[in-house]
């Protein structure tokens, strides 16, 4: 359906946990989050039933995000589950990476068709870093499954941080080169309880340019300009959500684990629909749809977010 400014919602970002096995600074807490109690998180019964009422309204295309996703013991029957729901035609999983090792076959035969997934630096070091705790050969062990398992889409995300991965900024796009995958560079939100950088720390996506001189455009693709790296098998692509709002081609929905709707990323406006029963949660995604903003407030390197949750309670 449409939305009061005419932007048609196609797309439910659907986070399936708040936890992660990882701790990104710019993400979440060193020590992680109060796990909430079971009761206050959707059910299995309750998720499909909320894919069912937004695919009654006119949803095509689902991504499964987290916290981590694929920490969640049954993801791989969920993904199916969804995949199964007539009208939902776009299956996407959004990653750390790290357990896709051995979940990337399970996920692509469930009906799982595209992957994006997350990797800020090539460097194991620097891994440990920003994770807290991850090792980088996880990651890459993950992104190799997910070249195999046959996906009809990849994508590499990384965050920009000053400071930390510019300089590696050539060496991630170099990726695109060797790999049919599109390597897309992301700037970094300022979120409500900030992580561990602050303004110093963002970098616009115009910089990742300065670094690529044989990057040639090649258009757009949703909210990411779009380039591609002389006889590059994949692309580049940038997305300017400081720099460059695109909420004017807004076409999501997000559905937190904890069973709330949000309209936009960076309101604190919810609606919840824990308990409810399909019908009900369509009128509740039809009020949340019609409570879409024009355009977030303010979003700047130094204003933050009022998104009112960390980005592991959101989804991305
Ligand atoms: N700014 C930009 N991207 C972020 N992500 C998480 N927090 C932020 C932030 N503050 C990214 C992750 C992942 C996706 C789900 O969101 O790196 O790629
Ligand atoms: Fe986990 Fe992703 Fe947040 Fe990192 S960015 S802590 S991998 S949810």
């Amino acid at each position: 359906m449409k939305d009061s400014f005419g932007r048609e919602i196609k797309y439910l970002r659907l986070s399936v946990t708040e936890l992660c096995n990882l701790r990104c600074r710019y993400c979440m807490p060193e020590d992680g989050i109060c796990k909430k109690s079971h009761a206050d998180m959707l059910t299995a019964e309750e998720t499909i039933a909320a894919v069912r009422a937004a695919a009654s309204l006119g949803i095509t295309k689902v991504r499964i995000t987290g916290g981590e996703p694929l920490v969640k013991r049954n993801v791989v029957s969920l993904c199916r589950s969804v995949a199964n729901v007539p009208g939902i035609t776009e299956v996407c999983v959004t990653t750390n990476a790290t357990l896709l090792g051995s979940l990337a076959i399970p996920l692509r035969e469930a009906g799982v068709s595209h992957v994006n997934l997350s990797m800020d630096t090539l460097d194991p070091d620097k891994y440990r870093y920003i994770t807290r705790r991850g090792e980088l050969k996880d990651a890459l062990d993950g992104l190799d499954a997910a070249l195999n398992a046959g996906f009809d889409k990849l994508k590499l995300n990384a965050v920009l941080i000053g400071g930390f991965n510019d300089d590696e900024i050539p060496a991630i796009a170099e990726l695109s080169r060797k790999y049919p995958m599109d390597v897309r560079f992301i700037e970094l939100m300022p979120m409500h309880d900030g992580g561990e950088f602050g303004p110093d720390a963002y970098i616009p996506c115009a910089k990742v340019l300065e670094y690529l001189k044989d990057a040639e455009p090649v258009g757009q693709d949703g909210v990411a300009g779009m380039y591609r790296l002389s006889g590059a098998k994949g692309r580049i692509g940038l997305i300017s959500p400081v720099s460059a709002h695109f909420c004017g081609a807004c076409d999501r929905l997000r559905l937190t684990a904890d069973g709330k709707l949000k309209p936009c990323l960076h309101s604190p406006v919810e609606y919840p629909i824990k308990g409810l029963n399909q019908e009900q949660m369509a009128a509740e995604m039809k009020r949340a749809i019609l409570a879409k903003p024009p355009c977030h407030d303010e979003l700047s390197a130094t204003s933050r977010s009022h998104a009112g949750r960390t980005m592991n309670r959101i989804g991305g």
